[in-house]
């Protein structure tokens, strides 16, 4: 059966790298509501949900009458440093960046602050220039709680069960999210690691330690290899914290490797996000415990509000409580909330919800 992921990546258009789509074609502001045009730089076409970014981003644009030219980096940040140049020389009346390496843009922000073009920060805030005028996101500390609070209710640690083994997965270094999803996580989960409760046999729990460049699957797989062929000879791992679907997918191919998802060593508790089709199915089968759904639709729609309020002169709406600050400047951000789901609770969040069909779960 074709995948939701596999339809999606044929619509992008698979085989050009790195990937530029025209949704509607034709030059800025010919369309035929007098919309103008807005780039969309995405990061990477390798996880099916920027796939889902770009094309709600687009479609809601479409909508309001503008046109969308959408490229993807691809994760390389040279490649979106020069296809983003592109976009500025094309004259777009807005930018939305999701950013491969956020320290990366400075200099081609700079080209885009010089033709006046506004820039909205999609999902990831772009650091250390003043040219990104709002960001858009969920609360990315949240969703390392969420799943610092699955490990902790699963295992029972309230109840002073324990002592169990842990081991810890963080994203991409270059990501802003990722330094607030492992706090967010570390903040419930360090009072356990404190008395002893949880235990992270390889000793690795710093941030620094833990990283995952590009929130490579196959690179956590190799860590997660590497963890359980030297601290795990004689033990069991009881719980795994990972940041995102990607890594748990890849974590759960070196843990069935290594002999896990049988009755002498069941799988342990996985934690995820995204809610991508691979994990959600996982988790169905009762083999990746958990995600954290965020609803692309909603953070594509507040972006397309953004740039439609900017370009109409209008104050787009705000809601963060803190600023979100980017090293030059307090980025004005509109946060969504993200949600917990697991075998529970799918079927209402994701299939009554119509972000995915019961047919694509199958
Ligand atoms: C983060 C994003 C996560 C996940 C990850 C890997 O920036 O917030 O939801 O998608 O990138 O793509």
């Amino acid at each position: 059966m074709r995948t939701r992921r596999a339809a999606l990546a044929t619509i992008a258009g698979a085989a050009s790298l790195p990937f530029t789509l025209s949704a509607c074609g034709g030059d800025k502001g010919s369309s035929s509501q007098g919309g103008g045009t807005i780039g969309i730089a995405m990061p990477t076409r390798a996880s099916e949900r920027w796939l889902t970014d770009g094309k709600s981003v687009v479609k809601n644009l479409e909508s309001k009458g503008y046109q969308a030219k959408l490229v993807y980096g691809d994760d390389d940040p040279k490649a979106q440093v020069s296809q983003i140049e592109d976009l500025v020389k094309q004259r777009v009346d807005a930018l939305i960046i999701a950013a491969i390496d956020n320290e990366s843009l400075n200099d081609v922000l700079e080209k885009a602050a010089a033709a006046k073009i506004p820039v909205i920060s999609y999902d990831r805030l772009i650091l250390g220039t003043k040219n990104v005028d709002y960001y858009v996101s969920f609360d990315n500390e949240q969703v390392g709680r969420l799943q610092a609070t699955y490990i902790i209710e699963k295992l029972r640690l309230e109840d002073g069960k324990g002592p169990f083994n842990i081991e810890l997965f963080a994203g991409s270094p270059d990501d802003n999210n990722t330094k607030y999803f492992y706090e967010g996580s570390m903040h419930l989960l360090q009072p356990y690691l404190d008395s002893k409760q949880l235990v992270v046999q390889s000793g690795q729990s710093k941030l620094s330690d833990i990283t995952t460049l590009r929130w490579d699957g196959p690179t956590a797989q190799k860590r997660m290899n590497r963890i359980l062929a030297k601290s795990y000879a004689n033990r069991t791992v009881d719980a795994v914290l990972s940041p995102y679907d990607g890594i748990s997918i890849g974590v759960l191919s070196a843990l069935k490797s290594y002999g896990y998802d049988s009755d002498r060593k069941p799988l342990p508790i996985i934690t995820g996000q995204d809610a991508e089709l691979a994990s959600v199915k996982s988790i169905i089968a009762g083999e990746q415990s958990q995600t954290v759904y965020k609803d692309l639709r909603q953070l594509a729609e507040v972006a397309a509000n953004m740039a439609d309020d900017i370009l109409k002169g209008r104050t787009p709406r705000v809601n963060s409580r803190r600023a979100y600050n980017n090293g030059v400047k307090p980025v004005p951000a509109y946060l969504l909330q993200p949600t917990s789901v697991d075998k529970s609770n799918y079927n209402y969040v994701l299939v009554l919800g119509g972000y995915y069909t019961a047919d694509e779960l199958k």
